[in-house]
């Protein structure tokens, strides 16, 4: 027994020993190529502010392994490692980057390099995309350069080189100029994001070469002209947000081919009314926000047959005309901003009282909406104040105690002189006593706006501020 056990134990002894040799036989089998290795050291050490990184990390695919270094095994030699990404975020606490980080042209010596990713990097010195370096980055396919404020100068051409690019994203820097064309040869890219950059120019109608693209962010530049009509082409388009640029014109027709588009945001630009026919074609379509563009037309009827619409903001458009009644037929709608127009007319009770109402943000403020507002106070009390019907002078509510809440109050619209419960017709009442008809609680936000002549002014702004982009 006793041998066979002391047989045993040798034994595994043995095949431990055995397996040890293995592994140290396998990693100094799967090295790096020297080139690459310090190639990934000058990368480093060009961003970062830890000196010592090169000696910590000898062996980055291996032994010394750091979050932000991932490698694969070569395809056509197994043995050999090479880095596939490099990446530096908040999600990685140490080691900080250096003040005077730079994108090195080392980044050249890792040719097996498919990911890199700069996040809040460049604060302080400022850097450039060189273009002979992005241009020769040929394994990329996911490029984020985001949050670098010192990350300045023109988007390189060169970045059309790169065939095989699925990502790019350089949003929330500080770059200029106009966007290339030739990012237009990106057949492969799927998601393009320069949003919150100064870039100005026209959106190049080449970009309608971009076969693959999902998503498309362009908002917050400094971006003119028309929204291109290629952009219909794009079938495969989920989100396209060009808000807060400086585009004109009316909406392509085109974008209604767009079968797939789940987000569709054109806000604050100077974009005319009224919104082609043609974006009923939009059936996945749930965000709808155009909200501060000059459209001024009505609120147009096939919204109703877009079904899967969740959130529809056109606050601040210059609609005019009625509130139609297909809101209530959207199940899905939970957000509804109407504000800031000239809306007239009723207010469609439908709106409040459907059973299996989603509704849950409904804002009617500054219209000329009139007549007795008419909405079940389960749907008064359920919204809170989530809905606002402020800042309409003919609009008024019916003057009983709601859960001891007086309703004309915390609407903050007047009661009306008579309602159905004591034989009234549902006008406004006057106040000879007082010329302000609003009692009770109104926040100085809302006191802004009790003024027509102020709120006509604040219309008026928004369409001088287009003429400046028009002329
Ligand atoms: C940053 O790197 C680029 C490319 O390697 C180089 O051309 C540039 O001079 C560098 N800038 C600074 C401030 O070191
Ligand atoms: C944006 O770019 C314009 C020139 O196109 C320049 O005048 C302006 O200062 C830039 N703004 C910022 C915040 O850098
Ligand atoms: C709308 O959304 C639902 C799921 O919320 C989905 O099943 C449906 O395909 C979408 N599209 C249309 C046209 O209803
Ligand atoms: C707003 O609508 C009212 C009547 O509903 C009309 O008298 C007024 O001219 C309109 N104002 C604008 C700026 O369209
Ligand atoms: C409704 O819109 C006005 C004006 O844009 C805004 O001040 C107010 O906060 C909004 N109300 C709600 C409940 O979102
Ligand atoms: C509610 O407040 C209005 C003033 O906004 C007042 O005229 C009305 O009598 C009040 N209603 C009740 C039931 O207290
Ligand atoms: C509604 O009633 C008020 C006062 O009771 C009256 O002056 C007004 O003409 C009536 N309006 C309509 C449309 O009947
Ligand atoms: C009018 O209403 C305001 C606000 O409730 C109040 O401060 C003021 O004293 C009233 N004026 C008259 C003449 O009743």
């Amino acid at each position: 027994m006793a041998s066979a056990a002391f047989f045993f134990v040798g034994f595994l002894v043995l095949a431990g020993e055995a397996i040890a040799l293995q592994r140290k036989d396998d990693l100094s089998e799967m090295e790096m190529d020297e080139d690459e290795l310090l190639g990934l050291f000058e990368v480093m050490s060009s961003l970062i502010e830890d000196p010592g990184w090169a000696r910590a990390h000898p062996e980055p695919c291996t032994e010394t392994p750091w979050p932000g270094v991932e490698c694969e095994i070569g395809e056509d030699d197994p043995s050999i490692f090479h880095v596939t990404k490099v990446h530096i975020g908040p999600d990685i606490i140490t080691p900080t980057c250096k003040i005077s980080a730079n994108i090195s042209d080392a980044l050249l010596k890792l040719p097996y390099l498919k990911a890199l990713s700069i996040f809040n990097c460049f604060v302080s010195s400022p850097v450039t995309l060189s273009p002979t370096l992005f241009g020769a980055l040929s394994s990329l396919e996911h490029l984020a350069l985001v949050s670098n404020p010192t990350l300045s100068g023109e988007i390189p051409s060169s970045l059309a080189e790169i065939a095989g690019l699925r990502v790019l994203s350089l949003s929330q820097n500080n770059l200029q100029g106009n966007i290339p064309k030739e990012l237009g040869r990106l057949v492969n890219l799927e998601q393009l994001d320069l949003s919150y950059n100064n870039l100005s120019g026209e959106i190049p109608d080449e970009i309608g070469g971009m076969i693959s693209l999902t998503v498309l962010d362009l908002s917050w530049n400094g971006l003119q002209g028309q929204v291109p009509p290629s952009l219909g082409t794009l079938q495969l388009l989920q989100k396209i947000d060009l808000g807060s640029n400086k585009l004109v014109g009316s909406i392509p027709p085109a974008l209604g081919k767009l079968s797939r588009l789940v987000l569709l945001d054109l806000s604050q630009n100077c974009i005319n009314g009224p919104i082609p026919e043609t974006l009923s074609g939009l059936q996945q379509l749930q965000y709808l926000i155009v909200d501060h563009n000059p459209i001024n037309s009505r609120i147009p009827l096939f919204l109703g047959t877009l079904q899967n619409l969740t959130s529809i903001s056109v606050s601040e458009c210059g609609l005019t005309g009625p509130i139609p009644n297909f809101f209530s037929s959207l199940n899905s709608l939970t957000a509804l901003s109407l504000d800031n127009n000239n809306l007239s007319g009723t207010v469609p009770p439908s709106l409040g009282s459907l059973p299996n109402s989603m509704l849950d943000q409904l804002n009617l403020s500054h219209n000329q909406l009139s007549g007795e507002l008419q909405f079940p106070e389960e749907f008064i009390e359920r919204l809170g104040e989530r809905l606002d019907v402020r800042g309409n002078d003919k609009l008024c509510t019916s003057n009983k105690l709601y859960l001891n809440k007086n309703i004309s109050i915390y609407l903050e619209i007047p009661p009306c002189l008579g309602t159905k419960e004591n034989g009234g017709n549902g006008t406004v009442q006057e106040h000879p006593d007082n010329s302000s008809r609003y009692h009770g609680k109104i926040s100085s936000n809302a006191a802004q706006w009790l003024n027509p002549l102020e709120v006509l002014s604040f219309i008026y702004y928004n369409f001088a501020f287009c003429w400046i982009f028009i002329l």
